[in-house]
């Protein structure tokens, strides 16, 4: 089967052909990046007017690249939730439009459960039962994987994910938006031991996690420093910061793994692309004898193939929608079709 995916969620317009879930035979991401830089952020308005822009070109580029026209798809998977809803409006609707036109089944795709099948591609040996860690911009999860379209959630942040405390505290430090691979890159050259963070836990839930209090002692860091006419080590800074939310991140995501006696671990999610996050699990995994699977770097990141990968399997559990799909801001991963 092969499946004409489509995402936009958030500031990528993305566009891939994948067959049986597995194999990707296109891919296609125009990122909005450099705009939203101007701005600190993601300027949602803007996102969706250049999603409006791209689409068509997008899509097109992808089907030339697979060497197929869109009459040769089986079927056509969309984001659908969650994500900016604008910005997921212009995905779910151009989707909509295909399927019509073209007498497709259309496949809605929740966000954050393409994200786990990034690894489907990156590691076609991979089946369910797993359990994933999802760290994306927008969400931290620790997910029971049962099937493909079974997902339990056992345990998510209270307040911010750990891409956008990533984000947040590297715009403290100057770093421009999205600052989580400028820390990452930064940290390499500091000390982790530099600085003593907090690693906050939250009281009688080990697999939930919390980071603006931690986000929070390092803007004040800056500020206190600030205001005394200091300038503290941003590479030390960045290290302290990003070892901190590696290990809170980390711990729980072993504690879940032991309590429900899970030994294949998966990452998800652009957090997925952290250097010390990847080192760390591959150490705790490999001393215990588990199998660790993580998305290749360029899968970590929001992109088609996986809404491909993912709308496959939603497909043939017979998750599919009609003309009156909708988009959704905000919608729970382990929602009953
Ligand atoms: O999954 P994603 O592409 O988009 C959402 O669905 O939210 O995640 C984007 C997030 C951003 O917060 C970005 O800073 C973070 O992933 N990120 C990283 C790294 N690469 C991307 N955070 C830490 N270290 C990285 N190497
Ligand atoms: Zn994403």
């Amino acid at each position: 089967m092969r499946i004409l995916a489509l995402e936009s969620s958030c500031d990528e317009t993305a566009a891939a052909v994948v067959e049986d879930g597995r194999k990707i035979l296109s891919s296609v991401v125009a990122s909005q990046v450099e705009e939203h830089k101007l701005y600190g952020g993601v300027v949602p308005e803007i996102a969706s007017r250049r999603h409006c822009e791209a689409i068509v070109g997008v899509t097109q580029q992808a089907l030339d690249d697979a060497g197929m026209t869109l009459r040769e798809a089986d079927a056509i998977a969309v984001t659908y939730a969650p994500g900016l809803i604008g910005a997921l409006l212009v995905g779910v609707n151009f989707a909509k439009g295909l399927s019509m036109s073209a007498n497709k089944p259309l496949v809605p795709v929740h966000h954050l459960r393409s994200h786990i099948a990034a690894n489907y591609l990156t590691s076609p040996e991979l089946k369910p039962p797993f359990l994933c860690l999802v760290v994306s911009g927008g969400h931290t999860h620790i997910v029971e994987v049962r099937d493909y379209t079974d997902l339990r959630v056992l345990g998510r942040t209270r307040d911010d994910a750990a891409g956008e405390a990533f984000d947040k505290a590297a715009r403290a430090m100057g770093m421009s938006y999205p600052g989580g691979v400028a820390m990452d890159r930064i940290a390499r050259e500091g000390d982790p031991a530099a600085f003593s963070l907090p690693h906050p836990a939250v009281d009688g839930a080990p697999y939930d996690f919390s980071f603006s209090g931690l986000k929070t002692a390092v803007i004040n860091l800056i500020h206190n420093a600030e205001q005394k006419g200091q300038t503290l080590p941003v590479p030390d800074l960045a290290a302290s910061f990003r070892k901190a939310v590696v290990d809170c991140l980390v711990r729980n995501f072993v504690k879940a793994a032991q309590d429900t006696g899970s030994t294949t671990l998966v990452t998800a999610g652009g957090v997925s692309a952290n250097s010390l996050l990847r080192s760390t699990l591959e150490q705790e995994c490999g001393k215990r004898g588990w199998r660790l699977f993580m998305p290749r770097l360029s899968l970590c990141g929001d992109n088609a193939a996986m809404v491909g990968a993912q709308g496959y399997f939603e497909a043939l559990s017979g998750k599919t929608a009609g003309l009156d799909l909708n988009a959704c801001a905000e919608m729970p991963i382990d929602e009953k079709a």
